[in-house]
């Protein structure tokens, strides 16, 4: 088998955010900032540091913002160009040179499936990235990204891949949980992979973790499976069913997922990030040392 090269990735951004009302009810989750970039270019960025040419992302009615965050925006740029402000001015252009950005629309909320489901077209026959657009996942190795660690074991294994946190029991009943035999230190072969299952039906607490490389397969395999938990079409349930023809692998990092869906992960990405900026580290650093007294 040749592997096939994955230069594709879909970034589902759609999700109403109702866990961040009410700034999420006009402006998207995804674009929340993390210090002064919005989550989702921090998920591009992601993407193009593993290998990602061409991004797909899945919008819906009130997402208007992420299209004008991504679209070049001549003006501005010489607007800065006659002022001098060429730190800026070169961020923008950056922004621009990431990877051929395109989007789709999913008219109404029916799962992170039927999200997936719309990338059918645009994916085609080849292996794809998914980025969840409200979750920053960041690596010890900063050279390797998760999605470049998954491409690589889907490159070398075939089938598909996801990324992996351990959490505690009382948590397991909030991710999709993976169950399986390691087959490389921090690899696993699975064996099974439930949709947020009771903490006595979870076969580990080892829980997806916003990253995915699929192989194409999962769009016919998305049409045939019924709607799962929450009534809606279920990502998870898809793979289950996949697994029986071909590999699922279950890949451990060393690193921090920072679901910005969430209030308290929101501040902590801000802290985290805030304390890696050399402009404000220090200022940032004394602050928090005198509030904590
Ligand atoms: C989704 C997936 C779940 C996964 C989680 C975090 O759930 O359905 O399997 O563990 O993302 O990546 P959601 O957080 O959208 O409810």
């Amino acid at each position: 088998m040749i592997a096939q090269p994955v230069r594709k990735a879909v970034i589902p951004a759609a999700g109403y955010g109702t866990r961040f009302l009410p700034i999420s009810k006009a402006v998207p989750k995804e674009m929340l900032p993390i210090v002064d970039r919005p989550v989702i270019q921090y998920v591009v960025e992601e993407a193009v540091a593993s290998g990602i040419t061409d991004i797909l992302m899945i919008i819906s009615r009130s997402k208007r913002a992420i299209e004008e965050h991504f679209h070049p925006a001549v003006d501005l740029e010489v607007e800065l160009e006659q002022k001098g402000r060429i730190a800026e001015l070169e961020d923008l252009r950056r922004l621009q040179s990431l990877a051929r950005i395109h989007f789709v629309w999913q008219p109404k909320m029916g799962g992170l499936g039927d999200a997936i489901l719309y990338a059918r077209d645009h994916v085609g026959n080849e292996p794809f990235a998914v980025l969840l657009g409200d979750t920053v996942v960041t690596t010890n190795d900063a050279t390797r990204p998760v999605t470049r660690q998954l491409a690589d074991v889907v490159e070398r294994f075939g089938g598909s891949a996801v990324a992996l946190q351990e959490v505690p029991e009382a948590k397991v009943s909030r991710y999709g949980i993976l169950g399986g035999d390691e087959v490389e230190p921090g690899i696993l072969r699975a064996t099974s992979f439930v949709e947020k299952p009771k903490p006595e039906d979870a076969p580990s607490r080892l829980a997806v973790s916003a990253r995915y490389v699929l192989s194409p397969r999962i769009f016919d395999h998305l049409l045939n499976t019924p709607k799962g938990k929450g009534g809606e079409l279920q990502l998870t349930d898809a793979m289950a069913s996949l697994m029986k023809e071909e590999a699922l692998h279950g890949v451990r990092y060393d690193g921090a997922r920072h679901d910005i869906g969430n209030k308290l992960d929101f501040i902590k990405a801000n802290v985290h990030f805030g304390l890696q900026r050399p402009d404000i580290a220090d200022a940032l650093r004394e602050h928090l040392a005198e509030l904590m007294g």
